[in-house]
């Protein structure tokens, strides 16, 4: 495996998922968290940083375990902490370095550099620049502005590049990991979703021998392929729980239920729903809405949970990006914008043990693993859904009325991305139900009717979004099937709102 040390930059995680692109396993840990164990890393990369390593405050770890012991590639500031502290200089730039460049000169004959020429694309993010190289520093790469575009160590297989090789536009970026990790530490490009699948399995089965684990299903990927693993490891053992809050989309809680028995898991469906919509009556407030949810569904699981005898381990369907330490460059918190999530969500009164199986996996790497376990496309390709599902969608307060009209509308929404096969090439859609009620004529009627809107997004993990131009024949036949079919809607809008200032959901 390879170590990423993070000094913050924002493109750290695109290191870890390049290498893992080259089926070789990585994990990001923080500067200031350097693991203990380093002998188990094949080799190690240095990210950029925000940081300048001229400030007085500048990220300055002990590398002593690693620099000469352990195949080492600084990145950005990586390269510039590596001159800097070691007899180099790196000084304020005068030319700005963001964006495009080209390679001008390449050294020939460099393992490093192979299958790389000159007029190769990099791409700068930097406003330091390396003077001069550090003692023993042997020049291999330059840019027009840059002329420390990549250098090595002699005597050690240290390299650095100022530019980044994990963003797409450093279009060898791919090449020089590969050089560096395969042909120059020698680490086997043997992690794929299969080996993972063999060697998580083994692994659970050695933790949990006999014990016996719950797993709350929720539908979504995570939490199917999470059941998925243990049910390989374990069968029986794992107990799974699906509850229906009653605010799921339509026909959802049977057929996905239906799905997972077909699947060979051990799983309770429990219909909670009336307890949940008790506890949502007359609340129009999100946050007291999430909060409520959160509340009963922990309360609707523990009395499940206490239900299956000497149960020992909760397993969630956490990912990695859940788990990433992030090094702060401001060192304060970032505003709640929405109490997300169900991270943490273990109450204190369960007092189980955790298991993780895919605390190491990016989302799409879940997927792949769901497909190696010949788990079924559509229930992979799924797009994401709130825990809150459709109690966020409902702006107002929710009656078992509005579920209903909502319901109704996000089938016809969503089935008609599917059959005009637009399903794929949107993130994530569905339908909100608002509170106002608008004036329309049907037949010689006025009605006065509820308005709904459409949102489709295409994103990659939700934080920043946008909507998508959907073909206008396509919206003209949802709303008309809208309006048509479901009773107590009159009006059909599409949000053209982009993330952010909007977010995704309306609440
Ligand atoms: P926003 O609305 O913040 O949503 O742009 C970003 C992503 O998060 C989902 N989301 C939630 N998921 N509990 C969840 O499990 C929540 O309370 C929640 N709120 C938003 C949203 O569907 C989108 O994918």
């Amino acid at each position: 495996k390879v170590l990423i040390i993070d000094f913050g930059s924002q493109y750290t995680q695109l290191i870890a998922r390049r290498v893992r692109e080259l089926n070789i396993y990585s994990e990001i840990h923080p500067f200031n968290k350097i693991p203990t164990n380093v002998h188990d890393y094949k080799a190690v990369i240095l990210s950029g940083s925000p940081m300048s390593v001229r400030s007085e405050k500048a990220f300055h770890p002990d590398l002593s375990e690693i620099r000469g012991k352990k195949p080492l590639l600084g990145v950005c500031y990586g390269a510039q902490y590596l001159a800097h502290f070691s007899g180099g200089q790196v000084a304020e730039s005068n030319t700005r370095e963001y964006g495009r460049a080209n390679l001008s000169f390449v050294q020939e004959n460099e393992p490093f550099l192979r299958g790389i020429s000159a007029g190769s694309q990099v791409w700068m993010s930097h406003s330091d620049t390396i003077k001069q190289l550090p003692t023993g520093g042997k020049l291999l790469a330059s840019t027009h502005d840059v002329e420390n575009a990549a250098y090595k160590i002699e005597g050690e297989t240290t390299f650095a590049i100022q530019f980044h090789p994990e963003v797409y536009h450093s279009t060898d970026g791919k090449q020089l990991l590969e050089n560096f990790l395969v042909h120059i530490a020698g680490v086997n490009p043997d992690w794929t979703p299969n080996a993972f699948v063999e060697e998580t399995v083994a692994e659970l089965k050695e933790k949990l021998g006999n014990d016996k684990v719950v797993l709350g299903l929720s539908g979504g990927v995570d939490s199917s392929v999470a059941a998925m693993l243990l049910h390989k490891a374990i069968g029986k053992n794992l107990y799974c729980i699906f509850v229906n809050n009653g605010l799921l989309r339509k026909n959802e809680f049977s057929s996905v239920l239906q799905q997972y028995e077909g699947m060979g898991l051990n799983v309770k469906g429990v219909d909670a729903s009336a307890r949940f919509l008790e506890a949502l009556a007359g609340e129009s407030d999100p946050e007291k809405k999430r909060k409520a949810i959160g509340r009963v569904f922990i309360e609707v699981f523990d009395d499940e949970a206490h239900q299956i005898k000497d149960v020992t381990w909760l397993a969630q369907g956490t990912i990695y990006p859940d788990v990433i330490e992030s090094v702060s460059a401001t060192g304060g918190p970032s505003a709640t914008i929405k109490s997300h999530h169900n991270v943490g969500g273990l109450p204190d009164f369960m007092k189980l043990k955790i298991v993780e199986p895919l605390k190491a996996l990016f989302k799409d790497e879940v997927r792949r693993v769901g497909a190696s376990m010949g788990m079924d496309k559509q229930l992979l390709g799924r797009h994401p859904f709130p825990g809150p599902g459709l109690a966020i969608r409902i702006l107002g307060d929710i009656t078992a009325e509005k579920v209903r009209i909502l319901q109704e509308v996000d089938a016809i929404f969503i089935d008609g991305l599917r059959q005009w096969d637009l399903y794929d090439k949107v993130w994530q859609a569905g339908a909100i139900l608002l509170p106002v009620n608008s004036v329309g004529v049907m037949g010689d009627e006025r009605t006065y009717e509820k308005v709904v809107a459409l949102r489709a997004v295409e994103s990659t993990d939700g934080m920043t979004a946008d909507w998508v131009d959907l073909p206008y024949k396509f919206l003209q036949k949802v709303s008309n099937d809208i309006i048509n079919k479901v009773k107590g809607v009159n009006r059909v809008v599409y949000d053209i709102s982009s993330k952010p200032p909007a977010t995704i959901e309306w609440e």
